[in-house]
């Protein structure tokens, strides 16, 4: 069996679809910075690989940077310097740009000017921009290496994508590495350099959330929003033949439909892939509908998917003060048992008895959250679960 590509990010002829998204945010992007929004797994990291890709056969140049596990902001502007290193057919422009920047590192850059490729000069070149970079310079050296990227290509815009931003500054302000200095500067040269420059930025847990940490700045305003949906019915059948026909196995319409149906809507990238792989180990000649059944249970919402699942649990713990994990628990716990959910009343119930207080502000608050990170959605009075499959999955773990 061919591998079906299911949990890293996809790109190229493992990318589905999604040529209506791209188009407009190429279209976008010929005047503004981005904000990608989507609840967790919706294919963020994928639609900016694949637009990356895209620009890069253009003849544009793309810088990519992950910066999930970035917690200060000198390492944010190392990181940078890293993801301009990596574009090894102009490294060595890049490297003579930073050149007068960076006096104590100009034999280091020497050598990289010299040189062809190899790990080895990565490391060393990491090493020195840690030396020389630290908290009481790090505005004046990003700015250095912004101005070096921007002499990097003729053909501007220049892009750069920052995945998993929004998790970042939330370990700067959690860990008290000034957050709020950093979106200042991030702010400005987005100003600074709006000719030169295009940013789409991204993040799985919501922007909003985390910079009201920071209350009062509009830091992230100037970028255009763009929300990232699920696939319709209709991709989610055609993604599911696709899988099928380059496995070799028969295809059914009843199979595309009962596999979506287990899903449920909205039919997250993700869930759908991971299932549709599952399905098609299963299969041998013939699938039917009772094998997919099976496996929607046995496998999906078994011990195979724990792993799936399992951080919607964890990021209550992780992004989440104590009290309000608590009440988002005891929400859940009795969303989870009606597909129609609970009503808001009966939740603010839950809310006052779990915090021992009747702030209704925080309760809208705590709402909003679980609406942006994906676990439930408003339903005219209700709330309930925005998924079935995540609702399947907790009415079975956790009630
Ligand atoms: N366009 C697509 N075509 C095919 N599969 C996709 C597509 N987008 C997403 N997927 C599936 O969903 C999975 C998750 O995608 P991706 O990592 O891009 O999502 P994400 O929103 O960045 O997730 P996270 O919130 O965890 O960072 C992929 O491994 C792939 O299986
Ligand atoms: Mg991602």
């Amino acid at each position: 069996m061919k591998m079906l590509p299911a949990s890293g990010p996809v790109m190229g002829k493992d990318f589905f679809n999604r040529e209506e998204e791209i188009k407009d945010l190429l279209r976008l992007l010929e005047r503004e910075n981005i904000v990608l929004i989507s609840p967790r797994r919706y294919g963020k990291t994928s639609l900016m690989r694949e637009l990356g890709r895209r620009l890069s056969e253009r003849g544009q140049l793309c810088l990519f940077l992950d910066v999930m596990h970035i917690d200060a902001p000198e390492d944010f502007v190392i990181e940078l310097a890293t993801a301009a290193f990596d574009v090894t057919n102009v490294r060595k422009k890049f490297a003579k740009s930073l050149k007068g920047a960076f006096i104590r590192l100009s034999t280091l850059f020497d050598e990289i000017e010299a040189t062809v490729a190899g790990t080895g000069i990565k490391v060393k070149f990491r090493k020195g921009l840690n030396d020389e970079i630290g908290k009481d310079n790090w505005t004046e050296k990003g700015k250095n290496i912004f101005d070096a990227i921007k002499s990097m290509s003729n053909e501007k815009p220049i892009y750069v994508v920052i995945d998993e931003l929004s998790e970042c500054i939330n370990n700067m302000i959690k860990r008290k590495k000034n957050a709020k200095k950093f979106l200042q500067w991030f702010r400005s040269i987005r100003q600074q350099t709006i000719q030169d420059l295009r940013f789409v930025v991204g993040g799985s847990v919501s922007f909003d959330r985390v910079v009201r940490g920071i209350p009062g700045l509009p830091l992230i305003n100037d970028f255009k929003r763009v929300c990232v949906e699920c696939f319709s019915r209709e991709d989610a059948l055609k993604f599911i033949e696709k899988g099928f026909i380059e496995e070799e196995i028969e295809y059914r319409e009843e199979i595309g439909v009962k596999i979506v149906e287990c899903i449920g809507e909205p039919y997250v990238p993700f869930f759908t892939a991971i299932f549709l792989r599952m399905t098609l180990q299963e299969a041998g000649a013939h699938i039917t509908k009772e094998i997919i059944e099976e496996a929607y249970n046995s496998k999906l919402l078994g011990a195979q998917g724990k792993g799936y699942f399992e951080h919607y649990k964890e990021r209550l713990r992780i992004y989440y003060d104590e009290i309000m994990a608590k009440a988002a628990k005891w929400i859940l716990k009795k969303a989870c048992v009606d597909d129609r959910g609970i009503p808001k009343q009966l939740a603010f119930n839950l809310f006052r008895e779990a915090t021992g207080t009747v702030d209704e502000e925080r309760f809208v608050d705590l709402l909003y959250d679980l609406e942006n990170d994906f676990y439930i959605k408003f339903d005219g009075e209700n709330i309930r679960f925005q998924s079935k499959v995540l609702r399947d999955w907790w009415r079975l773990y956790h009630v």
